[in-house]
């Protein structure tokens, strides 16, 4: 499906089409059908063993691991394994959270108000642009939404350069302007549908970080994230910033929702099947959306409302949760030392795509200083931050213990280490110590889900023998070998057999377009 003349374009003539989103992992491609195909995927491929390493006499040339090596892994396994004990109190603090974030602003979970009031009944209809700025990718989607399906969606992406994350918020808003003029250059017939307010073009705008909303097509930025610092965002709308830019670029477009990238999720996922409950986003970024009696938002203000039924998407930025009960590393406060948002975010942090290479990266640096890895010299691609990719992380990790000889091609390619200069025993290393990083964030992940389900079942807005459907976009998700599988196996450990088969994690692929367009039609319907 994906045009040769253009590789970043996808059209899907049918239901819907993918995402080719975050951990600068893929491009484009197509696929009929929302649902669970790719999860699935995940799902019945075999559970791998736990790796067997060795404890060695200190020569790591004979394929085993240095003792001191063995020491480090014997650390990370006691951390990044989590107890379900400490699972359960990672819960408590996160439903502490969750309530504070409810009755009052600026808590440490944010708790924001969507104005998504409206759910998606899957009657829906309309032709909509949606321009979805991500972590990585800025992304112009036009689809047709008709009879509960995508009819038509045509999508371009492009990677957001990295002077513009931290430039200003005009260049930004202008990047994204040339941006859609060059793809309705291309596929436009919105302009001639003549829907939306004086024959504008209908737009809804996925916009993935926090902000503080007070209406369904107005807001402010809290704060950036995922490498983003752009300092004169703050105080301003964004809708109008984005209209403001369209309008110089002679686009003539009115923005009807601006949603974050998890309450679109959600919206896209509930358009197809009415049981879906939450919408989580494990890509560069991570964090979660659940829809909430709008009774229980103490915090909204003229949100008062007796009536039991009203609902509002909240968008919790669960990335932003801290508890001493988290298997926090140091080379978790490393990372976060070297981040634009230091202080902040350290379940994302913890968890997404953008921080697992690195966070492998200051392991073995410390392994290779104090444990002969690599020969002991410290390599100098191994000492520049952020250059060991979580694809990379991926890889290896999907590569397992079995195959050490590949880890080693790619250790040494990744790292410009010639390949005589990586032993068994490091390559062993690396791979478990990938294998660890991937559980320890897969398991958050899933304890974050279970925190959510928990809190929904307490409150009676769940009951206990319903589907509980969770709308999951992210490459994290989508090409982290197992990703699912493991979070699966902390349901099961944390709600038992019987209670786990309840959760069903699907990937919403391209959710947050399809989502933005699905909550602008019911806007403007
Ligand atoms: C942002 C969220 C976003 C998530 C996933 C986080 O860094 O704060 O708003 O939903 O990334 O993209």
């Amino acid at each position: 499906m994906v045009k040769e003349e253009d590789r970043k374009t996808t059209t899907a003539a049918t239901t819907t089409g993918s995402r080719a989103s975050s951990v600068s992992l893929l491009v484009c491609s197509a696929v009929l059908g929302i649902g669970a195909g790719v999860g699935l995927y995940f799902w019945n491929r075999t559970k791998r063993n736990r790796t067997p390493w060795r404890r060695g006499k200190g020569n790591a040339n004979k394929g085993v691991m240095t003792k001191t090596q063995v020491d480090l892994l014997e650390g990370y396994e006691g951390k990044c394994v989590l107890t379900k004990k400490q699972m359960e109190g990672i819960i408590e603090d996160f439903l502490a959270r969750m309530e504070e974030g409810l009755e009052r602003e600026e808590q440490q979970l944010k708790m924001l108000p969507s104005f998504v009031e409206k759910m998606p009944c899957g009657k829906e209809e309309g032709e909509f642009l949606a321009i979805d700025l991500g972590g990585t990718n800025s992304r112009v989607v036009r689809l047709a939404l008709k009879g509960g399906q995508v009819r038509e969606m045509v999508a371009h992406e492009d990677p957001i350069p990295k002077e513009l994350m931290v430039g200003t918020t005009k260049e930004l808003f202008d990047f994204i302007a040339r941006q859609v003029k060059t793809f309705l250059g291309k596929h436009n017939t919105l302009a001639q549908s003549g829907q939306g307010k004086g024959g504008k073009i209908p737009i809804g705008f996925c916009f993935s970080y926090p902000m503080k909303q007070t209406g369904l097509a107005n807001g402010e930025i809290v704060n950036w994230n995922k490498g983003f610092d752009i300092k004169d965002t703050f105080g301003k709308d964004l809708v109008e910033l984005l209209e403001g830019s369209l309008s110089e670029y002679k686009i003539q477009g009115k923005v009807f929702a601006m949603v974050n990238d998890t309450v679109g999720t959600l919206a896209a996922h509930k358009f197809i099947d009415q049981d879906t409950q939450l919408g989580v986003i494990l890509g560069t970024g991570s964090n979660a959306a659940y829809i909430e009696g709008k009774r229980r938002i103490t915090k909204l203000q003229g949100g008062e409302t007796k009536r039991e039924e009203d609902k509002m998407i909240v968008n919790i930025e669960w990335g932003n949760f801290k508890s001493s009960r988290l298997p926090y590393l140091e080379e978790d406060r490393e990372v976060d030392e070297r981040t634009p948002n230091k202080g902040k975010q350290h379940f994302e942090k913890m968890i997404s795509g953008m921080y697992l290479g690195e966070m492998v990266r200051l392991a073995c640096l410390r392994a290779s200083a104090e444990g002969n890895l690599f020969g002991g010299s410290q390599k100098d691609k191994l000492q520049q931050a952020w250059t060991f990719p979580t694809s990379l992380v991926s890889r290896i990790d999907g590569l397992g213990p079995e195959k050490l000889d590949q880890v080693k091609k790619e250790l040494s390619a990744a790292l410009d280490i010639p390949r005589a200069e990586i032993t068994h025993g490091c390559a062993r290393f690396v791979s478990r110590l990938c294998q660890l990083v991937g559980d320890r964030s897969a398991a958050l992940a899933a304890t974050g889900v279970t925190a959510i389900y928990r809190y929904l079942m307490q409150s009676k807005q769940v009951s206990p023998n319903q589907r509980f459907v969770v709308a999951v976009d992210g490459g994290l998700f989508e090409h982290y070998p197992r990703y699912p599988e493991r979070m699966q196996q902390t349901f099961i450990s944390l709600l038992g057999k019987e209670q786990a088969k309840r959760v069903e994690l699907v990937h919403s692929p391209d959710g947050s377009g399809i989502g933005t367009a699905v909550i602008a039609a019911a806007t403007a319907r």
